[in-house]
Formats: C-alpha cells, sequence, structure tokens
C-alpha cells in the first residue's frame, strides 16, 4: 500500500480540501501511474455534494486522468514505466457479461466500477478519482495516449470526449446530418468538436450569447439562443440530433419541438427525474427520446486515437489543485471555458 496526497471532500460539501489516501500494493494485472492531469467534470461538484444521493465519504473526485506510468504488475505486457497513458470513468467490470463481450463495460450487467465512490471487487476498498498524485487500475481498464496529443489537453477527454463521441457515433452522426449541441461547457464543446469532425452541420444551442463566437471557432455554424423566443420558433423540426449536456433537471419541451421528423434527443447531460412532456411530441414525426453514458474502453482508446490524428483536443483552463473550490463555484454558473482541468504538479 502507498500513502498518496489528494483533495476530497469529508462530508456532502462542494467545498474539497486535502489528505491523503492509501493506493493499493499492485496486483500482477495492475500499473501504477503519477498523475500528471486530471480534468474536472460536473459529476465531480454532483457527487462531491451528493446530488446523487450515493456518495460515500471520504470522497475523491477525478475520472478525467493522464499520466505517466511509475509501476507495472508482473503479468503487465502492455504498458511499462515511462509510457503515457489515461483513466477514465471506469476502474473494472464483471469482464464476461455481454456487455463487457461487447466492449460496452459502461453497462456490465453486474454494474460497472467506477474510479471514484466505488468498491474495489477484490477487497472491497473504496475506490478515490484522479484529484491526486497517483492512482492503481488494472491493465484493460487504462488507456495509452498517443504521443500527438497533450497530456493537459487530453484529460478532459477521458469523460467529456467519450460521453460525446459515443452517442454520436451509436446514432451515425456524419455528413448530411443536422446535430444540435446544447449547453456549452465541457461535454457540448466536445460534442461541437466532434460533430463537427464526423461531417455534421452543427448548432449550439446555450443559453449564453456570449459563447456565440467561441461556438463558431469550435466548428458549430448556427448559435440558437435557447432563451430566445422567437429563434426557438423559427428553428422548430430542423434538427436530426440534439445532444443534451444541460446539468440539472429541465423541460426538454423546447427542445423536442426543434426535432425534425424522425429525429432524436439524446440526453447526456442531467442525472435527474425530468418534467413530463406531451406524448404528442414524440408520435407527430416518430421521434425519440435516448440516453447515452459515457463509453467503452476500446471505444474511449478508438477516440483519443482519432484526436491524434485529427488534432482534436479540449480548451481548457489548466489550475492548481487549491483552485478547485472557485472553479466548482464558476462552473454551477455556467462560466467555463471550456474545461478546468488540475495541474498535479501543484499538488
Ligand atoms: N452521460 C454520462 O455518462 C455523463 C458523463 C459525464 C458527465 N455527465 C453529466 O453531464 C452534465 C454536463 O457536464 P459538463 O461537465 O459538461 O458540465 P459543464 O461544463 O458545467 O457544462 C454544462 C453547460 O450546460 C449549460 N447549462 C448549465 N445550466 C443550465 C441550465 N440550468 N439550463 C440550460 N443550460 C444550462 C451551460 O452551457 P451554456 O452556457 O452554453 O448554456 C453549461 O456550461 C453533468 O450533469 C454531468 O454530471 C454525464
Ligand atoms: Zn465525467
Ligand atoms: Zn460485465
Amino acid at each position: 500500500m502507498t500513502t498518496t496526497a489528494a483533495w476530497g471532500a469529508p462530508a456532502a460539501t462542494a467545498t474539497l480540501e486535502p489528505f491523503s489516501i492509501d493506493r493499493r500494493a499492485l496486483r500482477d494485472e495492475d500499473v501504477a501511474i503519477d498523475i500528471a492531469f486530471c480534468g474536472v467534470c460536473h459529476s465531480d461538484l454532483h457527487a462531491a455534494r451528493n446530488d446523487w444521493g450515493r456518495t460515500n465519504y471520504p470522497f475523491v473526485p477525478g475520472h478525467e486522468i493522464v499520466g505517466t506510468v511509475s509501476a507495472v504488475g508482473s503479468g503487465v505486457t502492455t504498458f511499462q514505466p515511462g509510457d503515457r497513458v489515461a483513466v477514465g470513468t471506469i476502474v473494472d467490470s464483471c469482464r464476461h457479461c455481454d456487455a463487457c463481450e461487447d466492449h460496452e463495460e459502461q453497462y456490465c450487467r453486474k454494474g460497472v466500477t467506477g474510479t471514484y465512490n466505488a468498491k474495489d471487487r477484490i477487497d472491497g476498498s473504496p475506490t478515490f478519482g484522479g484529484y491526486s498524485k497517483s492512482i492503481v487500475v488494472a491493465e484493460p481498464y487504462v488507456l495509452r495516449v498517443p504521443e500527438a496529443l497533450d497530456m493537459a489537453r487530453a484529460a478532459p477527454l477521458l469523460c467529456a470526449g467519450i460521453t460525446t463521441y459515443s452517442p454520436l457515433k451509436n446514432w451515425n452522426v456524419g455528413p448530411g446530418t443536422k446535430v444540435g449541441v446544447i449547453g456549452l461547457g465541457g461535454l457540448g464543446h466536445m460534442g461541437v468538436k466532434f460533430a463537427a469532425a464526423l461531417g455534421a452541420e452543427v448548432t449550439i444551442i446555450t443559453t449564453s450569447p456570449a459563447k456565440g463566437e467561441d461556438a463558431k471557432a469550435l466548428g458549430a455554424t448556427h448559435v440558437l439562443v435557447s432563451t430566445d423566443k422567437d429563434a426557438m420558433k423559427t428553428a422548430r423540426a430542423s434538427f436530426d440530433f440534439l445532444l443534451d449536456t444541460i446539468p440539472v433537471a429541465h423541460d426538454v419541451t423546447p427542445y423536442l419541438t426543434l426535432l425534425d421528423r424522425q429525429g432524436t434527443l439524446c440526453i447526456v447531460g442531467a442525472i435527474d427525474m425530468l418534467p413530463s412532456f406531451h406524448s404528442a411530441l414524440l408520435l407527430g414525426g416518430q421521434k425519440a427520446v435516448a440516453g447515452s453514458g459515457v463509453g467503452g474502453i476500446a471505444q474511449t482508446q478508438e477516440m483519443l486515437d482519432l484526436c491524434a490524428t485529427q488534432g482534436i483536443h479540449a480548451e481548457c483552463e489548466v489550475i492548481a489543485m487549491s483552485g478547485i473550490n472557485a472553479a466548482f463555484a464558476r462552473m454551477e454558473k455556467a462560466d467555463v471555458k471550456y474545461r478546468f482541468v488540475i495541474d498535479m504538479a501543484t499538488l
């Protein structure tokens, strides 16, 4: 066991503080990683303050981890000390069910082991996230960071990236698809980049008109301000696919009216009860409301490799570990351009 420095929440509060945690001694299949950067996902904030009612304390957030291998267990074959690696939201799963065999570990029938706030499948110890100096993860759940990717700007790909890439691929977004990305934050800005890279015509649907110019630089062709009733009316029935990244419960009705015939609204943001809506919004035009959760390990590697070859990376504001509470406060006000990334050298 190794003791490592970390920042976390001792109780249901959004204020994080320094403490130390234990990382397990290496098992045969384990990879020990010195963490260089960790992205700040809105889920970290939700979990820290127990918005979902199932956080165990003490709690250490962080599931957008990049770093360097420091040691490997005796059975590890694909990594060696010095390799640039990453860890996302998943550190284990049952490995045998149909979902795991289909490389969709995030939907494991026996429940996935999250990078934080879960229990290790072997010894039951709590999992702690990447707001820390080091982590130990089983080889099948470790990703490789291609040389072409900047380490800091790669970190957000591990959650914001894969959570938006996976549904865009699943719903075959490509040339000719009219895509609306709702919410221009961590997930949203990656959604815009990937949808544009896949050849779609992209609109950012935002509550923040000031983000409009940035959205165009990220790859959006149009900007729709969701609080502008006239603009929303004009945009009715004009989208094939809407990616909804709003982090809180919200009425989906205004967005369903934007869908064209056979269009889909895919929710990846709010993990919450949503207000009801009229079924006629779906029946008229064979529309669907869907959801999507992160992505599997193989697809995450595919996305990292694609980012390396196409020069796609997150737009980041690198912060010191001690700046996390201020970053959480800004994230709550939708004041993020477009992902905070913690430099672990400051811990
Ligand atoms: N499905 C999954 O597997 C998965 C994975 C990761 C995260 N998540 C969830 O996804 C959500 C988004 O995460 P994130 O890290 O992208 O958050 P974020 O960086 O805070 O961005 C969310 C954006 O949504 C918009 N927004 C915020 N409050 C809003 C409101 N009340 N009404 C309308 N729009 C609002 C804002 O964009 P504008 O200023 O442009 O309006 C904001 O920047 C979180 O709830 C997180 O827990 C889910
Ligand atoms: Zn996340
Ligand atoms: Zn499984």
